[in-house]
């Protein structure tokens, strides 16, 4: 363990203090101006550093998450998805109720915080091994994907940084699993409209082959880190 777990209370009853205080009606109404104005910052990464130790606690000091889907790979997803989806969660379009109080200006900070953990997210290798679906069906899932999913999300799951398509390639199949439902039933606000629509007609064979097709696309190459990799920015902890 990196983090001692002292620390790790400290900083969840500190963020617990600012979720009492820190819920107003300007964060709400701020978030696509949050968004418009952390894109055009130029990041302090090393900034950027100081404010992913917090974020570090829950998605690792690599930003690979938790196998089990508990927690997403956060490392390598496109700077402007991770502005966005701060930018949602902190206006109260996304509800991730464990994560809000630390995604808030004051535990987090202000645009200047939120492009800087973004670019610094952003540039993190990504796992080498994500955890995978059944590999029961890919054929079928792949077929889907060409139809349904490839014009917005790309070629192998790369995304689309000036759309704030996500990169889903090299992520957790239980969380593919979750945040799909989510969108589908309605429960990320923030969805794209036009993806619901064309995901609404899945069935659920469909969805778990689409799914588990997505969880085995692979970064480019030079986006994996090596095996067995730590973030050496975290040495001294
Ligand atoms: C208490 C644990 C916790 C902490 C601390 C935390 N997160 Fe998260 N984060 C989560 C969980 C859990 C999810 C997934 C929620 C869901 O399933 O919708 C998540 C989701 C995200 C997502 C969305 C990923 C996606 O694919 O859409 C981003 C981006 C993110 N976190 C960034 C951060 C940043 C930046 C910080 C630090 C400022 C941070 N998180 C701190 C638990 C945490
Ligand atoms: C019209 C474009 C579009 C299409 C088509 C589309 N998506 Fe998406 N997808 C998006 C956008 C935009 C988001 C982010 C939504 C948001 O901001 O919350 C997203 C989010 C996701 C997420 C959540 C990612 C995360 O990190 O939380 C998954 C998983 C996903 N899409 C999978 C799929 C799959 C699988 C298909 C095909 C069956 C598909 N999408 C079709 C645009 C699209």
């Amino acid at each position: 363990m990196r983090f001692s777990f002292i620390a790790f209370l400290f900083v969840v009853m500190g963020a617990m203090l600012v979720s009492a205080t820190g819920r107003n009606e300007a964060d709400a109404a701020s978030g696509s101006n949050e968004v418009e104005a952390a894109l055009v910052l130029k990041p302090d990464l090393k900034n950027g550093l100081r404010v992913f130790a917090v974020c570090a606690a829950c998605h690792s000091p690599e930003g690979w998450g938790v196998s089990d889907g508990s927690i997403p790979v956060i490392a390598g997803q496109l700077r402007t998805v991770i502005i966005k989806q701060l930018a949602d969660i902190r206006a109260g379009n996304r509800n991730v109720p464990e994560m809000f109080p630390f995604a808030m200006p004051k535990a987090l900070g202000g645009v200047q915080s939120l492009a800087d953990v973004a670019a610094y997210i952003s540039r993190l290798p990504m796992p080498a091994e994500n955890h995978t679906g059944p590999g029961t069906n890919l054929d079928y899932g792949k077929s889907l994907y060409r139809t349904h999913c490839l014009r917005c999300h790309g070629k192998n799951g790369e995304g689309n940084d000036e759309k704030f398509y996500p990169r889903i390639q090299g992520q957790h199949y239980a969380y593919l699993f979750r945040q799909f439902t989510h969108i589908r039933d309605g429960q990320r606000r923030n969805a794209n409209p036009e993806m619901v629509a064309q995901i609404k007609d899945l069935s659920p064979g469909g969805m778990a082959a689409v799914l588990d097709y997505v969880s085995r696309l692979k970064p480019a190459r030079d986006r994996v880190a090596p095996r067995g990799w730590k973030n050496p920015d975290f040495k001294k902890n």
